[in-house]
């Protein structure tokens, strides 16, 4: 029997490819993916024979986690709870699915996470896996067995001979990827403790960033950056670029207490540099282009695709048929944005765009062709006639 872990290199996913092969007797496939993480892969790849896969697998999602996932959620402007843009979310749908296609190419029947069993990544992995193979069957250690802490790990990597990278004092639970890192656990589990500068990855604290501001023009078409300052750039070089611009200027940190899709609130630290100038860009440009009504009906839709990609429901009819209609609205979200970025914050500055329905001439109060004055009067009457009825019914029943 073969099964396929995602691994990553790391304490966790170690000590469970020395558990599988303990407990279970089977062929361990390690796969990691790579989603723009900083990480030495070679190394990760020689770690994974070294605990005793039988192979070893890197691959690059890069671009498609970048194109097929991330761009269709900012386009959707989905962020959950108003904060949260979507980082981890969005990743394991696209996982899962590599894990997936390894193991139907390998013919493994077991897929091994290193989720534990109180967070969202288990529901992630689990959930697309299901949608996409159901007869795959999961593993998930940490549901099992009876290591409970950091220590236990430690101990148990001790015992086994595990090298250990990490000290025995209490670390972040940190995920990272080319649109964000996440920090969860550490001195952040109580919510009264400001988070500390040093945990800063991919930006500066705001403080320390410089005392100018810097500038930076995105072009978009239909909804998708497509270039900075002018310059065409590829998915990858675009956010890659988003990132360090926006990471020196200390831009995209929230500090937020979230509700699991398992019930709990968890408190996290979550670093978004160049992904915070491309949601704002965007939203600016489509204030621009499209009319009152399509923007408030797409807000509401914006909400429910947050939420379908906080609790791993990627592949789903629901998801699908709201991409059909995002990608409609932006059939016109074609242009540029000005962004300001200063010691953390991101403004949209400037906008322009041929599709614009901003018009100088029929905005101003002077006299115009569309605009005539005089039939705001029947508008207002008709608009405003329900309160106007309500208004004499009160008079009359005071003056009866
Ligand atoms: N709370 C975030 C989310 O649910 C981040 C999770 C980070 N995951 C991790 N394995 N450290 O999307
Ligand atoms: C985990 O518990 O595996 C990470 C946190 C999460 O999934 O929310």
């Amino acid at each position: 029997e073969k099964v396929v872990l995602a691994y990553s290199g790391g304490l966790d996913t170690s000590i469970i490819l020395t558990w599988l092969k303990e407990n279970y007797d089977y062929e361990v496939i390690a796969v990691c993916c790579n989603a723009g993480q900083v990480e030495d892969f070679d190394a990760v790849e020689k770690k994974a024979y070294a605990t005793g896969a039988s192979k070893s697998y890197v691959i690059d999602i890069q671009d498609e986690f970048i194109t097929d996932f991330i761009w269709p959620t900012l386009k959707a402007g989905a962020v959950y709870e108003n904060d949260y843009l979507l980082g981890t979310s969005m990743a394991r749908p696209l996982m899962a699915k590599k894990l997936v296609e390894i193991a139907e190419a390998e013919g493994a029947y077991y897929i091994a996470h290193g989720c534990t069993g109180k967070g969202n990544d288990q529901v992630r992995f689990e959930a697309t896996i299901k949608a996409l193979n159901p007869s795959i069957k999961i593993i998930a250690p940490w549901r099992i067995w009876d290591l409970e802490s950091r220590e236990d790990l430690i101990a148990y990597a001790e015992k086994h001979q595990i090298p250990i990278a990490q000290s025995k004092e209490k670390i972040y639970s940190r995920d990272q990827n080319i649109w964000h890192i996440s920090h969860e656990g550490g001195n952040l589990e109580s919510p009264w403790n400001e988070h500390l500068d040093d945990i800063h990855v991919m930006s500066v604290p705001p403080e320390k960033a410089p005392d100018q501001p810097t500038y930076v023009e995105i072009d978009f078409v239909k909804g998708v950056p497509v270039a900075m300052n002018g310059t065409p750039l590829s998915p990858l070089e675009l956010l890659t670029e988003l990132n360090k611009i926006g990471g020196e200027n200390g831009v995209g940190t929230i500090d937020i207490i979230e509700n699991r899709l398992v019930g709990m609130k968890s408190r996290g630290v979550y670093e978004t540099p160049g992904g915070t100038i491309l949601y704002k860009a965007h939203s600016a440009l489509e204030k621009l282009i499209l009319d009152r009504d399509t923007m408030a009906y797409k807000n509401l839709i914006a909400q429910k695709y947050a939420q379908l990609v906080y609790d791993g429901m990627w592949y789903t009819p629901l998801r699908e048929a709201i991409d059909a209609f995002v990608n409609v609205t932006q059939e016109m979200v074609t242009g540029t944005v000005k962004v300001k970025l200063y010691k953390g914050s991101c403004t949209p500055a400037a906008t322009k765009s041929d599709n614009s329905l901003y018009s100088e001439e029929f905005a101003t109060f002077s006299k115009d062709e569309v605009y005539n004055q005089k039939d705001a009067e029947g508008f207002i009457n008709l608009f405003a006639l329900p309160l106007k009825i309500r208004a004499i019914q009160k008079q009359n029943k005071k003056g009866g």
